[in-house]
């Protein structure tokens, strides 16, 4: 028995509502981006209609009301994900501006040429290419986490890795692609006993698992707000005290700056520092409603959900697998510890192909390489059929897709 109302959770999601190519949508391309509550629409709208104002500058009511409302999301973020102050927690557009911030300041700054940087096979294209260029730029050296065939990190390859010459790792706490959860305690504990910096790309973890920053003792995490029921366009650095004061600036502009004349520019404290010009205020705002809406479903019972769901379409895939009487649909993928993301690949059929036949059943999936080419190079495919799972999905659109692989296998 489920202890959420997963009926009452879709009532608050007006988009889900809707035939699409003549049948109820089926939503299952979560972890490209969820959809949003009323609630955030919502605020969206009224603070475009009631509070707009530009913020942390205007003497009048409305910036006062705009700037209270901005920060107030920042206080939201910072107990969303167990903070020690809500200083440590940046505004970006989104994981990949702030992973390309991490890249730009501290590793402009503490980087050197032979120093290694190490992320791993699973990383998303926005956690490979801001250290490449990084590295290119300070000869520093990439090092790569290989992968096993379910698609979990090879973590024995991992230690033999790490070295007095490593200085950061970068890697995602759960894969877009493929959903393994990654041991990110002993990732950090062990970066950290050489004296490594860890970051976590935290795109998927976010709205699927517990978060608490200091209890992990990472260095740096980041979230995107549209794969977290809110908006897009909003994205968190956290950022532990000490090294976000280390950092220089990411951007030069309006309220990054302390002091400026033309002969000496004295920047702002943190997080100011590394938020240069108008921020996307209404956004944010509106993404405290996010936080909100997960915070009063909570982490443990969407987990047990997503969980529920995920179960059911693997298991539902091999008996489809038996009833053929081989294996036509194949996963990707397959770690015991996952977030609720499944790839398969239906023999014969190209993923895209899947993916149209699927969307004329009106599911929507995401098919591709996911911006994790690497990764497909590994397995030896070009990409795969990727179902994601929120916790507004229901065990019947789960049957809606396996009956629609079904059919698409029989074709
Ligand atoms: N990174 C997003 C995905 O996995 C867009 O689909």
């Amino acid at each position: 028995m489920s202890a959420i109302n997963v009926q009452n959770i879709r009532s608050l999601f007006p988009i889900l509502h809707q035939e699409v190519n003549k049948h109820p949508l089926v939503y299952l391309d979560n972890a490209a981006t969820t959809q949003k509550p009323l609630a955030v629409i919502d605020a969206l709208q009224t603070y475009y209609k009631v509070d707009n104002a530009n913020i942390h500058r205007g003497a009048h009511t409305l910036a006062d009301r705009s700037t209270g409302m901005f920060e107030d999301t920042r206080k939201a973020v910072q107990q969303f994900i167990h903070a020690a102050e809500p200083e440590e927690c940046i505004f970006t557009k989104g994981v990949t501006e702030s992973i390309n911030l991490v890249a730009q300041t501290w590793g402009r700054k503490f980087l050197q040429a032979g120093d290694e940087i190490i992320i791993s096979y699973l990383e998303h294209h926005s956690n490979i290419v801001p250290w490449q260029m990084i590295c290119e730029e300070k000869g520093a050296i990439l090092k790569v986490i290989p992968v096993l065939a379910n698609g979990t990190l090879d973590m024995a390859a991992f230690h033999q890795l790490l070295s007095v010459r490593t200085k950061l790792v970068a890697c995602v706490w759960a894969s877009n692609a493929l959903g393994t959860i990654n041991p990110v305690e002993e990732i950090i504990a062990a970066a950290h006993a050489h004296h490594a910096v860890v970051l976590l790309d935290g795109a998927q973890a976010g709205s699927h698992l517990e978060i608490d920053v200091q209890e992990l003792d990472v260095d740096f995490l980041t979230l995107s707000g549209h794969k977290l029921y809110g908006p897009t366009g909003v994205g968190v650095l956290y950022g532990k005290r000490a090294l976000l004061e280390a950092m220089p600036p990411y951007q030069g502009g309006g309220e990054m700056i302390k002091e400026v004349s033309f002969e000496k520019t004295t920047y702002n404290e943190i997080p100011f520092k590394f938020e240069a010009g108008t921020p996307n205020i209404g956004d944010v705002i509106a993404f405290k409603h996010a936080l909100s809406f997960v915070n009063s479903i909570g982490k443990a019972n969407i987990i047990a959900h997503e969980n529920m769901l995920l179960q059911s379409f693997t298991s539902g895939i091999h008996q489809l697998n038996q009833a053929f009487g081989s294996d036509q649909i194949e996963l990707y993928g397959t770690a015991a510890d996952k977030v609720a993301v499944q790839s398969f690949l239906i023999k014969g059929k190209h993923p895209f192909d899947v993916g149209l036949m699927l969307d004329a059943r009106g599911i929507a999936v995401r098919t591709g390489h996911h911006c994790t080419q690497p990764l497909m190079r590994f397995f030896d495919i070009e990409g795969t059929v990727r179902a994601s799972f929120a916790i507004y999905n229901t065990v019947e659109e789960v049957n809606i897709l396996l009956e629609a692989i079904k059919k698409i296998v029989n074709k």
